[in-house]
């Protein structure tokens, strides 16, 4: 499965071996469908117009790199290509209030001439779960949807959340300031603590919280640099 903008070439083995998988081999029509499905989805009216279509291919890359951190050499320990095609259309209902089902249920039946029956089964119980995350005994989740439930959360993290809430204070006329101060009155710190809790892996763990410190660093410097001080 080939990544669009911004992205590389997935060596499937599937796709790379004499049997291409039916995703594989309708590469360029399901990119094709991805970006005609997320047009003009906006969730928010700050955000820009693809957000969520490049969200989605970003989760496929980070899910692809957690599962090289964690499982170094079980590349098969998940299958790219509906893991990919899963990531790609995890948040095609977003913003309804059942966007896990409503979006399995949909991108089902968008994908339905690209992809084999198997492979609709898997994409489909992929995305109708990736919001149902466990705090406690997250081994009963499958391994695949540990890794895209964690690059879902990373995704939210860091340089992209500061440009995101950057953008959110700006259309809503706040200041600079407002920003700052919400790494020091304890805002920032419960949205941090409520995401951590659903993170599956260590490594995974270990990343949001590089994450986190690289947004508390930012904020603390922007808050000396506000109030006159050189830096
Ligand atoms: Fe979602
Ligand atoms: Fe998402």
């Amino acid at each position: 499965m080939r990544l669009p903008a911004h992205g590389c070439f997935l060596s499937s083995p599937i796709y790379r071996g004499i049997i291409m998988s039916t995703i594989a081999e309708n590469q360029d029509a399901i990119l094709k469908l991805l970006k005609e499905s997320f047009a003009g989805r906006v969730g928010f009216p700050w955000k820009e117009p693809e957000d969520k279509y490049l969200h989605g291919i970003r989760v496929a890359k980070l899910g692809l790199h957690l599962r090289d951190i964690i499982y170094p050499n079980q590349k098969d320990i998940l299958c790219e290509d509906t893991f990919v095609v899963a990531s790609y259309f995890h948040d095609i209902c977003n913003g309804q209030d059942n966007h896990e089902t409503a979006g399995a249920d949909y991108a089902v039946k968008l994908l339905a001439p690209y992809c084999s029956k198997q492979e609709l089964s898997e994409v489909h119980r992929l995305i109708a779960r990736h919001d149902s995350r466990v705090e406690k005994n997250k081994s009963i989740l499958p391994e695949d949807l540990k890794l895209l439930q964690d690059a879902d959360i990373l995704d939210h993290i860091g340089s992209y959340s500061i440009w995101a809430t950057f953008s959110e204070f700006a259309y809503h006329h706040k200041t600079p300031y407002d920003y700052a101060i919400q790494f020091t009155d304890g805002t920032f710190d419960r949205f941090a603590e409520r995401f951590r809790k659903k993170i599956n892996y260590p490594e995974s763990l270990a990343i949001y919280e590089e994450k986190i410190s690289f947004e508390i660093e930012f904020a603390e410097r922007m808050l000396r640099e506000l109030n006159g001080q050189p830096r």
